[in-house]
């Protein structure tokens, strides 16, 4: 699908934030290893990603039904079967595009007494999952990866699962998340040493839901346990408010207000970089959902200054990355972003496509092996161009920001892309006023 966004003349308007996916990925593998009681989860994310998820929990044998809402939004309802409760699935699981489903359900599917087989598109196979397959096998589990186990599809072939002590080599939730899920069903207390803080999900609601996780500093440590269902009410996903705040700081007339999204503390990097580049950004009505913290944010034009984006605030922002990138180029002065070199893993090798993408653009940017500089200039004026996303949602949606902010508008050939964890952002755009081809 290509699509051109202009560049608009004023940005105003309210903004419904879509559930935030990492959540809606927990809620959903979550309950399905829980007691069986039905629950609902409500403001799930659907997008691709989190339907991959769905889709496997039901072919391993859990009964999850979709409804609608008044307001025609997806409530789903998962009916578990237990942390023991998996049947063996008749075909390949297919993951599609998504590293999370790939990466937690390894840790749900590993030492199980059936065979069961992970893939996903170009994109994620080839993305590392030794990462994952390393500590699992040292857990006992039994996977085999191609290409002399680096990538998917991925074989579970049983094993028994004992408990391990594995310091992590990279600050990821989703390998975090990978062996905390497998734990549970380990034999012993296993301990995870983390280098520095990444997201929460799935400590905090595993918690809520009974299970014996704990958290001593950078330690995790998780005894097996049952865990109770829970109803669930996603927050929005600040990820995907990312691209609304850098909208509203960067364009010469604007206001917006992003409702309900989530700041939890692990997330919401974005927020300190945003307030040390001086943008006009406030957090109002902050209330705690379901264990998480969530509040409206309040953007409006701001004139940029740079700043350097580096060590521990890194795993807080870096799906965030490509779209501050665009923010740096606009602000006075040179970003550093240094400690990033997890981008080159993701959805696309995140570094080459957003420079690629603003050089191309007129920014004066340059890749570095785990970042990138940019000077930034205040009165940047992008030029046209056409462009693919190489298959990664982020990178899409920071494309069409870009033409909000242009001279001449940006195409992009991929657009269909945004639908893996923002099915309405093409919509939400256009009721923003956003002039779209
Ligand atoms: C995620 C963790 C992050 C993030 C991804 C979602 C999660 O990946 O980039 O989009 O839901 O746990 P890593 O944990 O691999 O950094």
């Amino acid at each position: 699908m290509s699509v051109t966004v202009l560049k608009s003349n004023q940005l105003r308007g309210e903004i419904n934030i879509p559930g935030d996916k990492s959540i809606s990925h927990r809620a959903v593998i979550f309950n399905s290893m829980a007691s069986s009681k039905k629950i609902s989860i409500r403001n799930f994310l659907p997008g691709e990603d989190c339907y991959s998820t769905v889709n496997i929990m039901r072919e391993l044998g859990v009964d999850i039904k979709i409804e609608n809402d008044k307001n025609s939004k997806p409530i789903i309802i998962v009916n578990g079967v237990g942390l023991h409760g998996f049947h063996e699935p008749a075909s390949i699981l297919n993951c599609g595009n998504s590293g999370t489903t790939t990466r937690l359900i390894s840790g749900a599917l590993a030492g199980r007494d059936f065979i069961s087989i992970l893939s996903g598109d170009k994109s994620l196979n080839s993305r590392p999952m030794a990462r994952i397959i390393q500590p699992l096998s040292e857990m006992g589990a039994r996977i085999f990866g191609r290409e002399n186990n680096r990538f998917a599809p991925l074989i579970f072939a049983g094993g028994l699962l004992d408990s391990i002590n594995y310091k992590m080599p990279v600050a990821s939730a989703q390998i975090k998340s990978c062996i905390i899920i497998a734990a549970l069903r380990a034999k012993g207390i296993t301990k995870i040493s983390q280098t520095a803080i990444s997201r929460d999900h799935s400590e905090r609601m595993l918690l809520a839901m009974g299970a014996k996780v704990t958290q001593d500093k950078l330690d995790i440590y998780i005894e097996p346990s049952d865990m109770d269902s829970i109803d669930v009410e996603v927050p929005g996903d600040i990820s995907s408010a990312a691209f609304w705040m850098i909208a509203g700081i960067c364009h010469p007339d604007s206001e917006l207000l992003l409702k309900n999204v989530g700041i939890n503390k692990t997330r919401s990097g974005i927020i300190t970089i945003l307030k040390n580049m001086n943008a006009k950004i406030e957090i109002l009505n902050k209330k705690d959902v379901a264990g998480e913290p969530i509040a409206d944010i309040y953007v409006r034009t701001s004139d940029l200054r740079s700043t350097e984006i580096s060590g521990d605030i890194i795993p807080l922002l870096i799906d965030e990355i490509p779209i501050i990138a665009l923010a740096a180029s606009f602000a006075e002065g040179v970003t550093e972003i240094k400690n990033a070199e997890e981008l080159r893993v993701k959805e696309s090798d995140r570094i080459t496509t957003t420079v690629n993408f603003l050089k191309s653009c007129g920014v004066e940017i340059l890749p570095t092996k785990d970042g990138m500089i940019i000077n930034g200039n205040p009165d940047l004026s992008l030029k046209y161009g056409s462009f693919s996303s190489e298959m990664d949602h982020r990178i899409t949606m920071t494309m069409a920001v870009a033409g909000l902010l242009s001279s001449n508008g940006v195409n992009i050939i991929d657009g269909e892309t945004a639908n893996v964890s923002y099915p309405n952002f093409w919509k939400e755009l256009s009721n923003l006023g956003a002039k779209i081809e």
